[in-house]
């Protein structure tokens, strides 16, 4: 990676000219994985469809400079995003009188859950609030605990890779503000036991944040099929936030999240207001000041172009995909998937081969696989455009277990 020494570059002296200027984004861009090449797991959800994509572009470009700080002056803007709001909770029923906002993404949710979950815990006379959550969780709470003066609490998780419920029952303290559960989690894909986690939540009167942040845009469709999906919605009593990215498998471009709150009360502590200086009231529910209105406009038209029908299709066939994988896996001598993955997310491990090893065969094919640590292995995140070369990737998969050299050492990133 070559960072600039912040004190180097500086602004031409004289404009470049258009041609020129494109072309070195070209050849910037050429040097990094095609988005659209279904060769990279995470960070990018490609669908392979180009009706989509030009959708995504269409709806961009009317709405490239819109801010949505100001509702007032964009009312249609503030309406694009109530409606996303509403047809994310739909999905996840949310019940009458609960609320929510879009962020930026799904650490902003999570992020603006936390606070949230800080403030309830405050208004009980909590000074230092803690975040009970597993140790398959996003960063995002390490984050949030870092950014709001809370503390982490970290759940150990059961021989199945879910959170250990008889350890939350332990963890759970008298400054808890919140128990957080992953439907279903970033590094193995698999399911925490919501119901339980939420019901100990339930008892004590506390927060239970499901990160639905790639589960949102996934179960639902999964339940339409007729999977078996464990209760992990607002279903679950006890259940006060989700989060649901609309910019993973909502399968719109970068910038979209939604975070729920069962209790529209406890929404509007997610806004900072002030009025202390000379331009009038201030008002926020999220991090930014202004917000870019383009990602907002583009999940609407995204979720109302694919509406129900389109995206159980994707589903169907993102499943089928999965189906597939997990065939291949389970066929490899040494090599088992960690836990029991709900969804598209897979994790291998293996007490035989080095699969960071088989990681590097996979590079040099042009994959960029994800390594995972603990357990240590691989990590699968399934997008529907890898069913276009499914086949090859199997292919790739069997050939380089079998056939990999020692491993280079290159280490797990996720960012
Ligand atoms: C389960 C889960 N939660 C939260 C996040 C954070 O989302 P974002 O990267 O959009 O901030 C991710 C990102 O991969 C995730 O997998």
């Amino acid at each position: 990676m070559d960072i600039p020494d912040a004190t180097q570059t500086r602004l031409p002296s004289v404009g470049l000219a258009v041609d020129e200027l494109l072309a070195e984004v070209d050849a910037r861009q050429s040097r990094e994985p095609d988005v659209h090449g279904a060769r990279l797991f995470g960070l990018v959800y490609p669908t392979g469809r180009d009706d989509l994509e030009d959708l995504i572009v269409a709806v961009n470009r009317r709405y490239l400079f819109g801010n949505a700080l100001n509702p007032f002056k964009f009312p249609e803007i503030a309406r694009f995003e109530g409606e996303v709001v509403a047809m994310t909770g739909g999905l996840v029923h949310l019940p009458q009188g609960g609320g929510g906002s879009m962020t930026s993404g799904g650490t902003e949710s999570i992020l603006m859950s936390m606070l949230v979950n800080r403030e309830r815990a405050a208004a009980r006379g909590i000074e230092r609030a803690e975040i009970l959550a597993p140790v398959s969780a996003h960063p995002a709470y390490a984050k949030a605990a870092h950014y709001f003066g809370m503390d982490l609490v970290r759940l150990p998780l059961d021989e199945h890779f879910r959170a250990d419920v008889g350890a939350a029952r332990e963890l759970v303290g008298p400054n808890t503000a919140v128990i957080v559960a992953s439907a279903f989690n970033y590094p193995y894909g698999v399911m925490d036991p919501v119901a339980e986690l939420a019901a100990i939540a339930s008892e004590r009167g506390i927060g239970c944040h499901v990160d639905g942040c790639i589960g949102g845009f996934v179960l639902p469709f999964m339940e339409a099929l007729g999977y078996d999906v464990p209760p992990w919605d607002f279903r679950v009593e006890g259940v006060t936030e989700i989060s649901a990215d609309v910019h993973k498998y909502g399968y719109t471009a970068k910038g979209a999240s939604v975070i729920l709150h069962r209790d529209a009360d406890w929404f509007g502590r997610q806004f900072f207001v002030y009025d202390q200086w000379g331009s009038g009231l201030y008002g926020s529910p999220g991090v930014a000041g202004a917000k870019p209105a383009a990602p907002i406009a583009t999940a609407w038209a995204v979720m109302q172009s694919l509406g129900h029908a389109g995206y159980v299709e994707i589903m169907r066939d993102l499943m089928a995909t999965v189906a597939q994988v997990r065939a291949t896996i389970d066929g490899l001598e040494g090599v088992e998937l960690v836990g029991d993955p709900i969804g598209p997310v897979l994790a291998l491990r293996s007490d035989s081969i080095d699969l960071y090893a088989v990681a590097d065969v996979m590079d040099e094919r042009g994959w960029h696989v994800n390594r995972n640590t603990d357990p240590y292995g691989l990590h699968l995140m399934l997008s529907p455009a890898h069913g276009l070369v499914v086949d090859q990737l199997i292919n790739d998969l069997v050939d380089a277990v079998a056939h990999h050299g020692e491993s280079r050492g290159k280490e797990a990133r996720y960012s």
